[in-house]
């Protein structure tokens, strides 16, 4: 198999910011064959490589000296079907919302609360999307990978990818050696709604149904609204995770700062509204040359034009100085750094 070497190679189209950033070399993969050749190609040996789906969760920072792989492996259809629940498996390059669409036009829901999130079937697993009160890892069976530096194929059940909240094992141990090539999602036939999270009950409040389409069309009406849309403005979604802390800090903080808004969590934590410090601290809307916090929601930091990695990253540091100071909170950035 002998794939094409593209060289110098811009990345504009490939990040949701935006960032004006070019690759030394690119190839597109668009086959699992294509994936297991990488690791025997001798253009490419011993130069850093970047597997890239939607590039809606990176931040590139600067001109990327190595080989870009621009993960294009397509198709979703569903693999097995019991009593119980749809089996679906679908190409890591597959649009993650098409994706979604497609589930719900097949007459199987359980995807719909992650309507709209951008990027690809196959980066959905590495930070383990979420969105509404559902996250990926629920519906997850397992995925098919490649290892980049042998080409050797593997599977990983759900308790190899270790998901947590915004992440799992490809953000821990396993990040840049794997190329993940295809999901295969579990859809229970005993369909629950959920739409619960207010922001989606509300939008639920004039609809004459509660099925999967309605929420589905819910939490697109929600996103729309608060979140701003990459090909106008870019951005990559939260740029922090919303911090977790126990019990005790939960309750000093709340005796200081009671409007703080915050979720309970089982083990007795309070994951804090990372958007409400910021907010909090007057950030909204204001930026850093192009870099700047959203004018509606002010966990999403935007390019809103000409912004370089590099504001962004500056951006945000203010912003964690600032949260730190004034709640003693610490902020991690959500997407990679590269
Ligand atoms: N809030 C403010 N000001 C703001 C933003 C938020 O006061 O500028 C407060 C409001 O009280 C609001 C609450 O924070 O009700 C929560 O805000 P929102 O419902 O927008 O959700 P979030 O916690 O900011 C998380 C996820 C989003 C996901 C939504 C809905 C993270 C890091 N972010 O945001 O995920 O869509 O919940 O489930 O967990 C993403 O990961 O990229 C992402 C967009």
């Amino acid at each position: 198999m002998s794939l094409q070497l593209l060289t110098d190679f811009p990345l504009l189209a490939h990040n949701t910011f935006g960032f004006d950033v070019r690759a030394r070399h690119a190839m597109r993969i668009d086959s699992v064959d294509a994936a297991v050749a990488l690791a025997r190609d001798e253009r490419i040996a011993g130069i850093p490589q970047l597997v890239l789906g939607g590039g809606s969760n990176v931040v590139l920072t600067r001109d990327f000296d190595g080989v870009a792989l621009i993960v294009g492996i397509a198709g979703k259809r569903v693999i097995a079907e019991d009593a119980d629940a749809w089996l679906i498996e679908a190409g890591a390059g597959e649009n993650w919302h098409a994706f979604v669409a497609w589930t719900l036009a097949q007459g199987m829901p359980g995807l719909e609360n992650l309507a709209l999130i951008p990027g690809t079937v196959g980066a959905a697993p590495i930070q383990n999307i979420g969105a509404y009160g559902l996250e990926m890892g629920e519906c997850f069976e397992r995925l098919s990978a490649v290892e980049l530096a042998t080409g050797e194929r593997v599977d990983f059940d759900r308790a190899a990818c270790a998901f947590g909240y915004r992440d799992s094992f490809f953000k821990r141990a396993g990040r840049g050696r794997f190329m993940i090539t295809s999901v295969v999602f579990r859809l229970p036939k005993a369909w629950t709604p959920r739409a619960d999270y207010a922001d989606v009950a509300r939008a639920l409040e004039g609809a004459s149904t509660r099925d999967a389409q309605a929420i589905f069309d819910a939490v697109v009406a929600v996103r729309r609204a608060k979140l701003p849309d990459w090909t106008v403005l870019g951005n990559a979604g939260s740029f922090f995770k919303n911090p977790v802390v126990s019990a005790q800090a939960f309750a000093a903080l709340k005796a200081r700062e009671p409007g703080v808004v915050s979720y309970a969590q089982a083990d007795g934590q309070a994951k804090l509204a990372a958007g409400w410090l910021i907010d909090q601290c007057g950030w909204k809307g204001r930026g850093i040359g192009g870099a700047a916090v959203h004018d509606r929601q002010a966990l999403v930091l935007v390019n809103r034009g000409g912004a370089t990695g590099a504001q962004v990253l500056e951006l945000a540091e203010a912003i964690q100085r600032d949260v730190l100071a004034r709640f003693d909170v610490e902020l991690e950035m959500e997407p990679v750094r590269v």
